[in-house]
């Protein structure tokens, strides 16, 4: 056992802080109030290797481990939660499925712009009738004589949809075969029969733009399809098993700059002639609070361990996003009620980092899909 990390991992970790207190934080606020979309900061991350941590450098990337995304993911988060989604799509859903299932062009053409944040990536899966049961999905792709595919449907809810150049779509090509008839395709959205739709106000992550995408007669190339026909639902389940280490570490970021903005709070706030900090009703939520930061972060780089070695983590990756996603809805909530009023005004983060820690429990699987993917697991009974 060796709780230390690496000079690469502190290194990255120390990077993504700069960027994050220098760049991103000052702003953070006002990318919360406008919604709009980061776009110099995101092209900031990608030249410092941030848009794809894990992706090795001959394709743009920083070459680093699952643990040194997870130490950047936080600091990046504590920052601001909207970045991070932005982040966690390119780096865990975008370019982590081409790299595992992509052909060497596939790898070239897609991986490349995204990883160095000249582009932004997106993943298209869930639709307006299916979230959790992502393999009741309308979207149809039908082959055609020369090899290449119609595809038409919506998709909904996608993250980066309103500015993403490519997306990893999953469609189905074979209805009669449920989860084995899904397959996986590389979109170029610049191409004929791809729509967005109008970009969704949202209570958190407001910075990070949402849209439905639609497409009609879009013409899929029998070279855009990843992986093999058949394979995308294994292939969207792999994916997201990384995807949502990379929410776990949101959500301690969201959490952990919750815990310090109390910390401070409680040492200077006095009430009935003492610091709010030494009222033992508050000192029991600060120890709760540090306990779930702490086991949240624990369990998060155990799964990020685990993908590091070529193991498989789904079962720890779901128990690291329901501990940590839960943790981060807890500590904002005990973060406002601390701060009281102060945790009600837009004149602090605090309320902010309340509305953004509830994505984490929604999106790349509901708590309830976790316990669920958990229990199976535990149990072998569905
Ligand atoms: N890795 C590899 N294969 C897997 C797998 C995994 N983690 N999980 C399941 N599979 C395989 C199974 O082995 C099975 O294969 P066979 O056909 O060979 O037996 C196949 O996939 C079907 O599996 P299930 O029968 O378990 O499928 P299910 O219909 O019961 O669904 C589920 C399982 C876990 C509920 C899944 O549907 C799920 O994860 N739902 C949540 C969807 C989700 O997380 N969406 C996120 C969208 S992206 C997003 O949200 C991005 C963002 O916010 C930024
Ligand atoms: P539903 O599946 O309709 O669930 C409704 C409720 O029923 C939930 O509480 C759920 O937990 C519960 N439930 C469902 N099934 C079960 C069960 N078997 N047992 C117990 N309870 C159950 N999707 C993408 O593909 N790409 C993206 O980039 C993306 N980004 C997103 C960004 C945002 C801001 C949001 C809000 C969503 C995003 N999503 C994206 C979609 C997201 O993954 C889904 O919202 C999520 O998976 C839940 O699906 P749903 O909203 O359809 O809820």
């Amino acid at each position: 056992m060796d709780f230390g990390y690496t000079e690469e991992q502190l290194m990255i970790q120390e990077v993504a802080r700069r960027i994050a207190q220098e760049k991103i934080a000052p702003s953070a606020e006002g990318f919360d109030r406008s919604g709009e979309f980061p776009l110099d900061n995101i092209r900031l991350l990608g030249e410092n290797g941030l848009m794809g941590i894990e992706v090795p450098a001959e394709y743009g990337g920083a070459g680093m481990d699952p643990v040194a995304y997870v130490l950047a993911m936080v600091e990046i988060a504590a920052a601001d939660a909207a970045h991070s989604t932005i982040m966690s799509v390119n780096n865990s859903l975008f370019c982590n499925g081409i790299l595992t299932h992509g052909t060497e062009e596939q790898k070239q053409a897609y991986v490349r712009p995204i990883a160095e944040g000249t582009q932004i990536g997106a993943f298209a899966l869930t639709e307006p009738q299916s979230g959790s049961d992502a393999t009741a999905m309308r979207c149809r792709a039908v082959k055609q004589g020369d090899g290449s595919y119609l595809i038409n449907g919506k998709k909904s809810w996608i993250t980066s949809g309103p500015v993403a150049k490519y997306i990893v779509l999953f469609a189905m090509t074979d209805p009669d075969k449920g989860a084995r008839g899904i397959t996986a395709f590389l979109v170029d959205t610049a191409r004929d029969g791809f729509h967005r739709g109008k970009t969704e106000p949202k209570l958190g992550i407001r910075a990070s733009a949402t849209c439905e995408i639609e497409f009609q007669d879009y013409v899929a190339r029998a070279e855009d399809v990843l992986g093999e026909e058949g394979h995308g639902f294994k292939i969207a389940m792999g994916v997201l098993d990384a995807g949502r280490i990379g929410i776990a570490s949101q959500a301690i970021g969201i959490a952990r700059a919750a815990y310090q903005a109390t910390l401070a709070y409680v040492r200077e706030r006095k009430a009935f002639g003492q610091p709010i900090g030494a009222f033992q009703m508050t000192q029991a939520k600060i120890a709760d609070m540090k306990c779930k930061l702490d086991a949240s972060l624990l369990l998060t780089l155990r799964a990020a361990w685990l993908k590091g070695q070529g193991r498989r983590f789904t079962t720890e990756a779901s128990v690291a996003k329901l501990t940590a996603s839960e943790a981060a809805m807890w500590i904002a909530h005990q973060a406002v009620q601390i701060h009281a009023g102060m945790g009600y005004s837009k004149e602090m983060p605090i309320e902010r980092y309340f509305r953004d820690a509830k994505i984490t429990e929604i999106y790349e699987g509901t708590s309830e899909i976790q316990r669920l993917v958990i229990a199976r697991h535990e149990t072998g009974l569905r």
